[in-house]
């Protein structure tokens, strides 16, 4: 079953939990998810980007996530991570999405502002809990790059949240998106920043981020931690390295068994290391 994005973010908050997000980007990364997070016996987010839905519908992703929940121990919400229009946040509510992030962070500060909280009001209105963005991270999000490293500036953080009604908010505090860039998390800022917010915090570009930043992030009102390009990775380098092994190799079966089996593993790591 899926879970309402809520009642996740109430139980990491009594449980002191920091919940992991893990971006699936396929059917079988979403069983793998699944699976990592029943063999972990943790909750957490399967969450996927604006962007994927030019490779699937909103309604054929959440009849398939049921599927793949179908025999799930742990309480999962499927979020919409980097929700780019008010249209991709409507249809991922009616379909069914239990979780949903706006993403106007590229936007001016009253824009931003202004994009989120027709976000909030059409979500709220269905229950569904609402993440936004101040700040922008450097680096690579499936393919869109950003150069730019435009920290979340503390002192614009009660205004944003509260003229916004956002449940979440994502902050940009030295991490980054993908491998290619070294994460420089800004302890103090973050700690900072959680004096100020009235709502937890969210950590994007998990992924290459010491294990111990995160736990200590736990201190910070941190609630939740988005991993993408750790899963990405574990399962197109199971296709990679067989095909570099031998090129006539394309048993696309075997081959995305064992890449399920791979992120699975990855997930079920993570979401235990950054809870020890
Ligand atoms: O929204 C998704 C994440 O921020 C993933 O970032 O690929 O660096 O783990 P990552
Ligand atoms: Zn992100």
């Amino acid at each position: 079953k899926i879970v309402n994005g809520f009642d996740l973010m109430n139980y990491a908050a009594a449980h002191h939990y920091m919940l992991p997000a893990f971006n699936t980007t396929n059917l079988e990364m979403t069983y793998a998810i699944a699976k990592g997070l029943n063999q972990a016996n943790l909750p957490g987010y399967i969450q996927i980007s604006s962007n994927n839905l030019r490779l699937s519908d909103p309604e054929t992703i959440v009849y398939l996530t049921k599927k793949a929940l179908k025999d799930s121990d742990v309480p999962i919400a499927l979020h919409l991570d980097h929700g780019k229009t008010y249209e991709d946040v409507k249809a991922c509510v009616n379909a069914g999405f239990t979780s949903i992030m706006i993403d106007a962070s590229h936007l001016d500060f009253e824009d931003n502002i202004k994009e989120v909280k027709k976000a909030v009001d059409y979500c709220h209105f269905y229950g569904v809990p609402v993440e936004a963005e101040l700040g922008c991270l450097q680096g690579k999000e499936e393919d869109i790059v950003n150069e730019a490293d435009a920290k979340t500036d503390p002192d614009m953080v009660q205004d944003f949240v509260k003229q916004t009604g956002c449940d979440l908010l994502a902050v940009a505090v030295g991490n980054v998106h993908g491998l290619d860039i070294e994460p420089k998390v800004d302890l103090p800022l973050l700690k900072k920043i959680s004096e100020l917010s009235p709502v937890p915090l969210v950590m994007h570009g998990g992924s290459g981020i010491p294990f111990e930043t995160i736990q200590e992030a736990r201190n910070y009102n941190l609630l939740k931690v988005n991993y993408g390009s750790d899963l990405r990775k574990a399962f197109v380098s199971t296709f990679g390295k067989a095909y570099e092994k031998n090129h006539n190799t394309c048993s696309v079966i075997e081959l995305s068994l064992e890449a399920v089996e791979n992120v699975s593993k990855t997930a079920a790591d993570l979401v235990t290391i950054i809870n020890q």
